[in-house]
């Protein structure tokens, strides 16, 4: 089993798969820098793994390593395949309300094979992903899903489990703020 990685290990390999994608590596980048800003949610001994996830919550839509077409599975099962901490997998497998798409996609048991971790961890790493834009931009929530809705279409696979999944990420942006502020 590899050990979690350092962030400077983890944005190389992000660099490397989500580079040519363009946007998805500003997106990238951006999400793991909010992901530093948030830092005082979680934790002191979370911080690296939370850093580590905002890199590699979207590798899962790297050419050639897509399989399901649910991003947060292919991932998890890319990092999986190389030894990384269960942890860190499932935080991927999960984030942002993954079982909502999950549950539109018929991918339910396969999403089921890791456990969703509920913790400050999470929080922060889904408010992190849901107040980023896609070209990392910093947004509202409320701002982000309206955008996914536009570019997925609202009665698409996307569209319909982010609607869905409102209130669960509206309750992880919520209890980080509460956090941070604390
Ligand atoms: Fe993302």
């Amino acid at each position: 089993m590899s050990e979690l990685p350092t962030p400077q290990v983890a944005a190389r390999l992000a660099e490397a798969l989500l580079s040519p994608l363009g946007d998805r590596w500003a997106h990238t980048q951006a999400v793991a820098a909010r992901a530093r800003e948030l830092a005082d949610a979680v934790p002191s001994d979370a911080r690296e793994l939370l850093e580590v996830a905002a890199w590699w919550h979207d590798l899962g839509y790297a050419t050639g390593l897509v399989q399901t077409g649910m991003h947060q599975i292919d991932g998890a099962r890319f990092l999986e395949d190389m030894g990384y901490p269960n942890r860190l997998v499932a935080l991927v497998a999960h984030h942002s309300a993954a079982k909502c798409e999950a549950h539109e996609r018929g991918l339910v048991c396969e999403l089921g094979r890791w456990d969703r971790e509920e913790s400050a961890v999470a929080d922060a790493l889904w408010m992190a992903d849901m107040t980023t834009g896609p070209r990392g931009e910093s947004f509202e929530y409320s701002d982000r899903l309206n955008e996914i809705t536009a570019r997925y279409n609202a009665d698409s696979i996307v569209g319909r489990a982010m609607t869905a999944a409102q209130p669960l990420i509206r309750g992880a942006i919520d209890r980080t703020k509460d956090r941070v502020a604390g």
